[in-house]
């Protein structure tokens, strides 16, 4: 099978395309005919080992997973002898943020990890593009209590966290304010933006007359101190980023023996709640999948270069075969 490598940290030109031995499932395994993946920016952070700690989760000084990749969608080929839940031809999707060895034509997976049956009315492209951002999503989003027309603004809403975010908190009926840029507006309202804010034209921050329940920067551009002022009474602060001077981290335990404004940062944990909330989404049609860009897995370095950047417009596509 063809398979993306790498045996060290670094850039986009530590990848390299092989042809490596087909994975074989254990007794509590299946195995799993890749038809997309994503590039994203937790396998950004894989590759180049950024930040540092993330090495206590793939590999101190290599990275333990030859190959790399986070999620996939695909058709199940065949099963472990203690297999209960799958059968082969089942179409289902996955996602391990830890590393998943998933940029590759096939691969094997437990089946009791985060793998699940892809809703009927949604293709492989569909569901996976919505994986990794979702989980986030989902995982920074049910920290705060939130109730019908609470006010909350998402910057970075054309990422692939924030456009999930923004559909999630549509689906519950929550005043939303996106911040994106002058290509995508049209975007975010068409994802359920009641408000829209391009960020080349104003600054958020600067607003003096806004105030939100809940400020989730998705993209981590913002900081708890520019965004004080613009939280109500018991408002929340969440970013997807560390901040300045990693202050994201410590913030929650002084915000929250001040009382008050509070800021958390969530550690994103059960990815198989993750999916099958997305998968009642799809069911209900309150999400879909935004796609930027698709790349064949020859293409692997320019699709981690274009995802580097952090200007995606949700998710970026590795497709190895379109057929059902
Ligand atoms: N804490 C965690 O567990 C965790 C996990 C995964 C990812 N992350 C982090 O979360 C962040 C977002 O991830 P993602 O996958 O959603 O990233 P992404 O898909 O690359 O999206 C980032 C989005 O932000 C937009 N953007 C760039 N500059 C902006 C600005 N100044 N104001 C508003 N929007 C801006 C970009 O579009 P334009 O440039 O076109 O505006 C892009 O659409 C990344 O920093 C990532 O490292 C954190």
């Amino acid at each position: 099978m063809k398979a993306v490598t790498r045996t060290k940290y670094g850039g986009p030109e530590v990848l390299e395309v092989r042809d490596m031995p087909q994975p074989e499932p254990k007794d509590d395994e299946i195995l799993v005919r890749v038809h997309a993946t994503t590039v994203n920016r937790t396998d950004c952070g894989i590759l180049t080992a950024t930040p540092f700690p993330i090495r206590f989760f793939t590999g101190l000084f290599k990275p333990k997973s030859l190959v790399p990749g986070t999620d996939f969608a695909g058709v199940v080929v065949a099963i472990g002898e203690k297999v209960t839940n799958f059968r082969t031809g089942d179409r289902v999707w996955g996602l391990n943020d830890e590393g998943l060895a998933s940029h590759a034509e096939y691969l094997v997976i437990k089946e009791d990890a985060a793998v699940i049956p892809i809703p009927e009315n949604i293709d492989f492209e569909e569901a996976v593009a919505c994986a990794e951002g979702g989980h986030y999503a989902f995982n920074f989003l049910n920290k705060v209590k939130l109730v019908e027309g609470s006010e909350v603004l998402v910057n970075g809403a054309t990422g692939a966290i924030g456009s999930s975010a923004l559909q999630q908190l549509k689906s519950r009926n929550i005043y939303i304010t996106a911040v994106g840029n002058t290509k995508n507006l049209k975007l975010l309202e068409q994802l359920g933006a009641d408000k829209v804010l391009n960020y080349e034209e104003v600054d958020f921050t600067e607003a003096d007359d806004e105030q939100y329940d809940f400020i989730f920067d998705a993209v981590g551009k913002s900081s708890y101190s520019k965004c004080k002022k613009l939280l109500k009474r018991n408002g929340i602060y969440i970013s997807s980023e560390l901040g300045p001077s990693a202050e994201n981290l410590y913030l929650p335990l002084i915000t929250k023996i001040r009382g008050g404004k509070r800021v958390i940062f969530p550690i994103p944990i059960d990815r198989k709640r993750s999916l099958l909330h997305l998968k009642e989404l799809f069911e209900n049609g309150y999400l879909q999948a935004v796609i930027d860009r698709k790349y064949s897995v020859e293409e692997i370095q320019d699709a981690y270069r274009y995802v580097l950047k952090g200007q995606k417009t949700g998710s970026v596509l590795i497709v190895f075969s379109s057929d059902d």
